[in-house]
């Protein structure tokens, strides 16, 4: 099923994605990394050969987005499946009673803006050359698979931006589902927990250890190859659709 899919893989530069882009590539896929650090994506590419190509944009410009999907057509003649993994993580807490001061507006917006509007737009734009696809013998054209995050489900302090841009996604998991039925095309959301990507890097050690802790098995942060695995078990199960799927080692949230 993998051998010769053809992906567009959002934030496929770094990460969740990237590890994404080289599982696909490994089992014989085809993939446009769509990602706003251009260069970044381009080594990867470099990296894989020529069954990756780069579109250099924002997943939120309806502009970038279609020219993925021309380079998609143009390159590999068709699109079957759509990862999402472009995405930010930043932390701010609502007031500073400290400083007496509102956060700003702005990273809220931007926070829903990149993980919610984006993840939508490419799925809204997508659709329609997935929908071209001749259907298999299950009747499916197509396969879109979306990153939330368990912080969806247990936000922290300073969180209320990440979690409610996530917990969107959730949302919409299953009335786009439903919406992409009728086509054969599959949308399932993978929430997962901590894992051990650039995103992370803000986190001090100290954080890290803490984390580590409340994760009962294995207690230790998410590989993004276990994050792949899962992207491509999600492929090849024709059943799995409208859902959300927690990708955490048991771990559970705690507010500090
Ligand atoms: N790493 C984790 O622990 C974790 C946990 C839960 C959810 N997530 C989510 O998974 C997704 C991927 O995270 P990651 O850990 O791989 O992060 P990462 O920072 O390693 O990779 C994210 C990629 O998205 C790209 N990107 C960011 N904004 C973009 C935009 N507007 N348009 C196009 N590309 C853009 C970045 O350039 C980067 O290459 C994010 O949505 C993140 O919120 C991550």
């Amino acid at each position: 099923m993998l051998k010769g899919m053809v992906s567009l893989v959002t934030g496929g530069a770094s990460g969740l994605g990237k590890a994404t882009v080289e599982r696909f590539v490994k089992n014989g896929g085809k993939v446009v990394i769509l990602d706003i650090q251009g260069t970044r994506a381009q080594q990867v590419a470099k990296q894989l050969g020529e069954n990756v190509a780069v579109a250099t944009g924002c997943v939120t410009s309806e502009a970038d987005v279609k020219k993925a999907l021309d380079i998609v057509r143009d390159k590999f003649g068709r699109l079957d499946t759509l990862v999402n993994c472009a995405g930010q993580s930043k932390t701010h807490q609502v007031y500073n009673f400290h400083k007496d001061k509102s956060c700003e507006l702005d990273d809220f917006v931007k926070c829903i803006n990149v993980n919610t509007i984006g993840t939508f737009n490419t799925i809204r734009l997508s659709a329609g050359l997935i929908g071209k696809n001749t259907p298999d013998d299950n009747g499916q054209r197509g396969v879109i698979v979306n990153t939330a995050s368990t912080i969806a489900y247990e936000g922290d302090i300073g969180q209320a931006a990440y979690a409610a841009s996530t917990a969107a996604i959730v949302g919409m998991t299953l009335p786009i589902a439903r919406d992409l039925a009728s086509q054969g095309i599959r949308v399932v959301t993978i929430a997962p927990g901590f894992f051990d990507t650039p995103l992370m890097n803000y986190l001090p050690e100290k954080m890290l250890e803490f984390i580590k802790r409340m994760t009962p098995f294995p207690s230790r942060l998410g590989k993004p190859e276990e994050f792949a695995h899962l992207v491509t078990s999600v492929v090849e199960n024709s059943m799995l659709n409208g859902e959300v799927i927690r990708l955490d080692g048991a771990q559970r949230w705690f507010p500090l």
